[in-house]
């Protein structure tokens, strides 16, 4: 992975366009209830084959709707998760903001948040957005806390969502420009 072209990078985490050969990696992390029980699709864990055809028709072939990256810690440059920013709507100015930290011995290292910061900087400083959203479910503490540190602000609670045998809330949390925590310019540090 040495000749990955770092697309962001943190003093914790770097960002690097998202490769098909990682996808048993990505289908590890959304097999693993820990990891899914967090994911607004959780219960989507497919076969490996279908994972495949995620990849191929979403990543792979998105031109302008979606950005996705590989986290990879910045010491050892180890793959540890993904995140993505989709459902871009050039004419609104938004999008929306996913992510997931697979390796769970990363967990808690404030890889998450430097992550966010980095991710949300993006649509503004290179694609000329406004706002970026995303969807929490409230029992997601730590996920909640990540993006808080990282600017985002809850703007509203979706009630009463089911989600496999619980009801939970959705939290509901969107982020404009100039809120984004301080981490590094993307005008200086960030390539397209
Ligand atoms: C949620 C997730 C992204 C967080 O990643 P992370 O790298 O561990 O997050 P960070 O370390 O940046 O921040 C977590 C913060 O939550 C805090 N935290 C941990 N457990 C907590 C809890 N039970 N309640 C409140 N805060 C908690 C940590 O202390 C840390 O804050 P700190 O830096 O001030 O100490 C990661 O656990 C993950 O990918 N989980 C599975 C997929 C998922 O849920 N994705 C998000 C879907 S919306």
């Amino acid at each position: 992975m040495p000749n990955l072209p770092v697309i962001i990078k943190g003093t914790k985490v770097a960002l690097t366009p998202q490769q098909r050969e990682n996808v048993p990696t990505y289908w590890k992390w959304i097999c693993d209830p820990e990891v899914n029980v967090g994911l607004t699709d959780a219960g989507a864990c497919m076969s490996i084959k279908n994972e495949y055809e995620w990849y191929d028709n979403n990543v792979a072939k998105a031109i302008g709707s979606s950005v996705n990256f590989d986290i990879h810690e910045v010491s050892g440059m180890r793959l540890v998760g993904d995140c993505s920013l989709f459902d871009i709507e050039h004419a609104a100015g938004t999008a929306e903001l996913g992510l997931i930290i697979g390796e769970k011995d990363c967990w808690n290292r404030g890889y998450a948040t430097e992550t966010v910061a980095l991710l949300a900087r993006y649509p503004f400083d290179v694609l000329g957005l406004n706002n970026v959203i995303l969807h929490v479910y409230d029992f997601n503490e730590r996920a909640i806390a990540a993006y808080r540190k990282a600017g985002f602000r809850e703007v509203s609670r979706r009630r009463a969502v089911r989600h496999g045998a619980l009801v939970v809330q959705e939290v509901i949390m969107d982020i404009v420009p100039g809120e984004t925590a301080g981490l590094m310019d993307c005008r200086t540090h960030c390539s397209t």
